[in-house]
């Protein structure tokens, strides 16, 4: 069946370059002769039929903007069937022949579970600030979050060294640790507790301990928020050193703001792969662009645990204190 009309969303945490990644859609799918509509949302939208016509100068200004014209949402009744067959509808009512999914591991599994169901084409462009896309070497927004966490630690190192203290910050990334670790090399930071592996808190004391021994006064913990809380461990630290500690949480600011040059970058380029897989025939997969070069990554595999290079960050991070 030739390609008519797509509908396209963003779904789960926003991420600064879903805007742009919209905006490739919109006009690469335009100047293909498809319709688009917007369903706003995520998938909450299309159970609920909030779906409008999107048209070039309908995402005009919208290249430099963080966060999402259409808005998102985490939606709990999609992963009922009920919910599913109330999406389905709005798809047949409207005439939507695909859909372009915006988002991450979330939406795609429930893209993945929708195209089971009723085999209604689906392409997914990565987009989450956590890089947890497994299959894909980085999600639009990864590269903004780092870039912000990293200009708030810069501060924090800043008054860390004037006052010679310790401070943890806590990043964001439920069951990712990347942009801890991101964050942990580039800020030059001398310690991080991800998620993924285990954390020798007693030795970072002892590290800390002897440090000040030798006049290394001042220390910045990463924590990812998935693996504990900066309060717990900057309480800990100071009852296993009695030194002074600072907790700092830097929380959603890390998901606003402007969309990097990379972001926007790779936002443009997966936002036309992704109408192009669609007219391609393709279905439940997301495109990526890895190593360089455009690739398609099955759903099933995308929602997979991500594998990265987590001991090579942390080895690098240890080697480099
Ligand atoms: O989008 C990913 C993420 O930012 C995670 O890093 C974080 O744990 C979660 O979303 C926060 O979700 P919410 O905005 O619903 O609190």
């Amino acid at each position: 069946m030739a390609l008519k009309k797509i509908g396209v969303m963003t779904t789960g945490g926003d991420a600064p370059g879903m805007n742009p990644a919209i905006r490739a859609v919109v006009r690469c799918a335009l100047s293909r002769k498809l319709e688009v509509l917007g369903i706003f949302r995520g998938w909450w939208g299309l159970i609920n039929e909030e779906v409008k016509v999107l048209d070039h100068r309908g995402v005009s200004g919208i290249i430099n903007q963080g966060g999402t014209i259409l808005k998102t949402a985490r939606s709990r009744e999609f992963k009922t069937a009920k919910g599913q067959e109330r999406a389905f509808n709005t798809i047949k009512k409207f005439g939507i022949d695909a859909l372009v999914v915006i988002g991450g591991n979330g939406s795609f599994s429930a893209a993945h579970e929708f195209y089971k169901r009723y085999k209604v084409p689906c392409v997914g462009i990565p987009a989450s600030i956590d890089n947890d896309v497994n299959g894909v070497d980085v999600t639009i927004g990864a590269d903004t979050a780092i870039n912000t966490a990293l200009a708030a630690i810069d501060n924090i190192r800043d008054t860390a060294t004037s006052m010679e203290r310790i401070f943890v910050v806590e990043v964001m990334g439920r069951d990712s640790g990347y942009i801890a670790l991101k964050v942990a090399l580039g800020g030059g930071c001398e310690g991080v507790v991800i998620p993924e592996r285990k954390f020798d808190l007693e030795k970072t004391c002892h590290d800390i301990v002897n440090g000040n021994l030798i006049g290394k006064m001042s220390w910045i913990i990463v924590v990812a928020e998935g693996a504990a809380s900066a309060k717990d461990i900057a309480e800990k630290i100071t009852e296993m050193t009695s030194l002074e500690t600072r907790a700092v949480v830097l929380g959603h600011v890390q998901r606003g703001g402007r969309p990097s040059a990379f972001s926007r970058d790779l936002a443009l380029r997966l936002g036309r792969a992704a109408v192009e897989s669609l007219i391609d025939g393709q279905a439940d997969k997301a495109v990526a662009l890895n190593g360089g070069k455009f690739s398609l990554v099955d759903f099933e595999v995308a929602i997979q645990k991500k594998d990265f290079e987590v001991d090579y960050l942390l080895s690098l991070i240890k080697e480099l204190t």
